[in-house]
C-alpha cells in the first residue's frame, strides 16, 4: 500500500511488515489520534459548562467520554510507535490535524451539547470504522484489531449519549 504522504521515516522495527506499510498505517494512526485527542478536549469543555437540570448525568457521562478518548489515543499512539513512527499528539499538531466539527466555549443549552457530544464522537467512531478496512488490506491485522475494539467500543459510547437526545 503506497503512503498516502510522508509522515516521518520509520525507525527501524523488527516488525516485518514493509516500510511504506507502516508508513502508511503511521499516518492513519496520527490522524486518528488528533481526532480522539480532540474528542477528549470537546468532552471536558462540555463537562465543564453544561448546565440545566440533567447537569448530574450529563457532566458524569462526558466525563466518561473524555477519560475513554484518552485511553484510546494512548492505544493508537503506542501502535503508531510500535510500528516505527513518531506518534505526532501536541496540542499545535491536533489543532492542525482534527478534522471534528469546530467545538464553541459555550452552548445555548444542555440538549446542544449533547449534540457536540455526539457529532464529534460518532466522527472518531466513523473514521476509525472506515480505517479497519485499510489496515486489513495492508495485512496489518493487529492495527485493524485495535481499530475494531475502538469503534466497538466508541458506537457504545455513541448510543450512550445520543440516548438523551430520544
Ligand atoms: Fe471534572
Amino acid at each position: 500500500m503506497p503512503p498516502k504522504k510522508k509522515l516521518t521515516t520509520p525507525f527501524h522495527s523488527r516488525i516485518d511488515l514493509p516500510e511504506d506499510t507502516r508508513n502508511a498505517i503511521g499516518l492513519i494512526l496520527n490522524e486518528r489520534l488528533a481526532d480522539f485527542l480532540d474528542l477528549e478536549r470537546q468532552a471536558k469543555q462540555a463537562h465543564w459548562n453544561v448546565k440545566g437540570p440533567n447537569f448530574g448525568p450529563l457532566h458524569a457521562l462526558f466525563d466518561e467520554v473524555a477519560a475513554l478518548a484518552v485511553g484510546w489515543a494512548d492505544d493508537l499512539a503506542e501502535r503508531a510507535v510500535q510500528l516505527g513512527c513518531v506518534a505526532e499528539g501536541t496540542l499545535g499538531v491536533i489543532a492542525k490535524r482534527s478534522r471534528l466539527p469546530e467545538c464553541p466555549l459555550q452552548a445555548p443549552d444542555a440538549t446542544a451539547w449533547v449534540h457536540q457530544v455526539a457529532e464529534a464522537l460518532a466522527f472518531c467512531a466513523n473514521a476509525a470504522r472506515a480505517d479497519i478496512e485499510e489496515a486489513d488490506a495492508a495485512d496489518d491485522a493487529i492495527t485493524a484489531d485495535l481499530l475494531t475494539r475502538i469503534t466497538g467500543e466508541a458506537d457504545k459510547q455513541l448510543w450512550m449519549v445520543e440516548s438523551h437526545l430520544a
